[in-house]
């Protein structure tokens, strides 16, 4: 039997967006980390954020208020538990925040500028840079980080599968970047791996959002859940040539309004919130306008709009688009809807643990119950840094590992196999964005579920190159997600069925719950 070359460490970080780097930091203050990021410090999803982080900081404003939003956006389907933990712990949380060096953009005052987006009833969302908050947090955090003695930073590895022992998680498999494996042991591992947007064709997400955590956590056995629920940004940036840029939903707070490719505008029709209604109505009710008018976008208008309030909120923006011609202050720019975010993940309770003992899981990778069916704009980072801190106490309460057994290789535990990544990983997208999309229906789904299961039994297969694992992940989480959609037979959020248009409470009031022990696989 091969066993694996062995490091320790108290706490294993994987991921390093702001779930992982403000995890790290808060265990750091009594205990050895290494942090475990595929790419550079970087280079996350959160980096990418544009639009903000929302915590009550207003006098106006109030935790019930933002309570009320986040429990209406997500459709019935929110634990209120977990909503009452982030609108309580929020504004703290955004202070240590400060604390760490994170500078928001204030007005002429020195107060806090707060903007606006879908389906919150205040402005109640902190920003940095204009529209570049997330880029600015993952500064302020990874510099902390790299200052910190005891956190150890491995870039460019990558996390494979944790291990358990008697039912409870004690470490984790990593590959170097040549290639070689070491078993990490560590009294807790917590997975901030962040968002599956490259299950989809067309994502605001980068390269690096291949459901990592969900694929490592089922074959762990831990509980997945509400993975049907995929939140499409109605306004990510539509152009030949250009990549799906996302297009921030505050620009919508500051005034744009969406129009159809024949120029007329349309939100009016769809919701009394009108371009600042909840999320996945907006995507919906543009998919409507374009297959109604024949075409592959429809617009966003802010040209009512000061020049100079364009140009100083939304500088990332306005720049991206100018580099293909496009000048905000004068041009409507072409959108369409583009995955963003899963509301779903692995499911924690109010400290983020997980259903497997020492396991943890934190941000876009966990299902803490805040986002219900859909979640509410810029409560993501919120909930990163509010259970991030809850992790961290957690903990600190765990007992000392018992003695761990040798840790076979990943090629004795599961089979090798070589798939062409590169090509079935864009036949997965694009199965994912024709069926399992902004519209599903039965027919679709099974479709889908049948061409995603003839691909391989993901979970079986081990593999050498990183693009593979990945691809692993990929699968093990789209077939999840098909899974539940196909079960899910009502409309909710993020999940809608052209053959069950509605909500329906009475039967569907509850949580699509996977594991791999169930052997629902
Ligand atoms: C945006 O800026 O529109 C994205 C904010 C979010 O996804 O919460």
């Amino acid at each position: 039997l091969q066993s694996l070359p062995r490091m320790k460490t108290d706490v294993a970080v994987v991921g390093a967006g702001i779930a992982g780097l403000y995890t790290a930091l808060q265990t750091s203050e009594y205990a050895d980390v290494v942090l475990i990021s595929k790419k550079g410090l970087d280079d996350s999803n959160t980096r990418w954020a544009q639009g903000g982080i929302a915590a009550v900081t207003a006098k106006s404003d109030s935790p019930a208020l933002h309570r009320q939003d986040t429990l209406i956006a997500g459709a019935g389907l929110c634990s209120y538990e977990a909503v009452e933990v982030l609108v309580h712990e929020g504004p703290e949380r955004l202070k240590e925040l400060i604390a760490y060096g994170t500078e928001f953009d204030r007005d002429e005052q020195g107060q806090y500028e707060l903007t606006q987006e879908g389906a919150h009833s205040k402005r109640r969302i902190l920003h940095a840079n204009g529209d570049a908050t997330g880029a600015e947090i993952v500064r302020a955090l990874s510099k902390r980080v790299m200052e910190q003695a005891n956190i150890r930073v491995l870039e460019h590895h990558f996390a494979i599968d944790v291990v358990t022992q008697d039912g409870e998680c004690v470490g984790v498999i990593v590959q170097k970047p040549e290639g070689d494996m070491f078993f990490l042991e560590a009294k807790a591992t917590v997975l901030a791996t962040g968002g599956a947007g490259q299950l989809y064709r067309y994502t605001t997400n980068p390269d690096i959002a291949t459901a990592d955590g969900i694929g490592i956590a089922y074959r762990a056995g831990a509980r997945i859940k509400d993975v049907e629920f995929i939140q499409f940004h109605p306004t990510a940036l539509y152009y030949p040539g250009a990549p799906r840029f996302l297009i921030s939903e505050a620009v919508r707070g500051e005034g744009a309004i969406l129009r159809n490719s024949n120029g007329d505008r349309f939100m009016d029709k769809y919701h009394p919130q009108k371009e600042l209604a909840p999320r996945d109505i907006v995507a919906r009710a543009i998919v409507s306008e374009m297959e109604q008018t024949k075409s592959s976008f429809v617009y966003l208008d802010i040209t009512h709009e000061p020049e100079e309030l364009i140009k100083r909120r939304f500088p990332t923006i306005y720049n991206f688009c100018l580099q293909y011609g496009l000048d905000m202050v004068t041009d409507w720019i072409p959108v369409a809807p583009a995955c963003h975010y899963i509301m779903g993940g692995v499911q924690t309770d109010l400290n983020g643990e997980t259903t497997t003992r020492r396991l943890f899981a934190c941000g876009e990778a966990s299902c803490t119950g805040v986002h219900g069916a859909n979640r509410l704009a810029s409560n993501s980072l919120s909930e990163a840094v509010v259970f991030g801190h809850r992790i961290a106490q957690r903990i600190k309460q765990l007992p000392e590992l018992p003695d761990i057994r040798p840790v076979r290789a990943v090629s004795e535990y599961r089979e090798a196999r070589k798939f062409s990544t590169r090509e079935q990983r864009v036949k997965l997208q694009k199965l994912m964005l024709r069926h399992v999309g902004v519209k599903r229906d039965e027919k679709g789904l099974l479709k889908a579920l049948t061409e995603l299961e003839r691909m391989g039994r993901f979970y079986q297969y081990a593999a050498q190159d990183r693009e593979t694992f990945e691809f692993l992940n990929l699968l093990n989480a789209a077939v999840l997600t098909t899974r539940a959609a196909l079960l899910r037979e009502e409309s909710r959020g993020g999940h809608y069925r052209n053959d069950f248009p509605n909500k329906d409470d009475l039967l569907w009031r509850k949580h699509l719950i996977q594991t791999f022990a169930d052997g629902v696989q």
